[in-house]
């Protein structure tokens, strides 16, 4: 990778490693939603009640500083300028939802249970596909970025 791409192999080892944990988060919240209502993993409700918000902190917060501006500059115009607020915006709500999850998780984990447990799987399903998506697109946007990083600099002159 070239510096000039502005992205350095420890920053796409960051982004690639954050987003290795909000999907490995996705899949224990899926885990969770798939035991409601009679099996309720208490341990992993407080495991992930834990983490999740602060994971969810970290990764945005590199990828703003990070991912996005460099996004931002390639080509596309007003579509690649949407999509980037798009993607703000979808940040703005994960951490509302997230901090509404860790909520039920730790209602789940005391052995209660505010909504019903439908509810509640409708909720975190809800909220770990909204974020397999967003993860998606956020990998499909370094993934292009990383690709022409890796080109010879005679196929960026236009
Ligand atoms: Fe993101």
């Amino acid at each position: 990778m070239k510096e000039s791409s502005g992205l350095q192999p420890q920053n796409i080892e960051k982004l690639r490693r954050n987003h290795i944990d909000l999907l490995k988060l996705c899949s224990q919240l899926e885990a969770i939603a798939d035991g409601l209502p009679a099996r309720i993993d208490e341990r992993l409700c407080v495991n992930v009640s834990g983490t999740l918000v602060s994971s969810l902190e970290r990764a945005q917060a590199l990828e703003e500083l990070i991912l996005f501006p460099l996004l931002g500059q390639k080509p596309g115009g007003s579509n690649r300028a949407v999509s980037i607020e798009h993607l703000v915006a979808e940040h703005r709500h994960d951490r509302l939802a997230a901090v509404e999850v860790v909520h039920a998780l730790q209602t789940l984990a005391a052995g209660g249970c505010e909504i019903s447990p439908d509810g509640t799987g409708y909720m975190l399903r809800g909220f770990f596909e909204c974020v397999r998506r967003h993860v998606a697109a956020e990998q499909t946007g370094l993934a292009m970025l990383v690709d022409e990083g890796r080109r010879p600099a005679v196929n960026k002159i236009k």
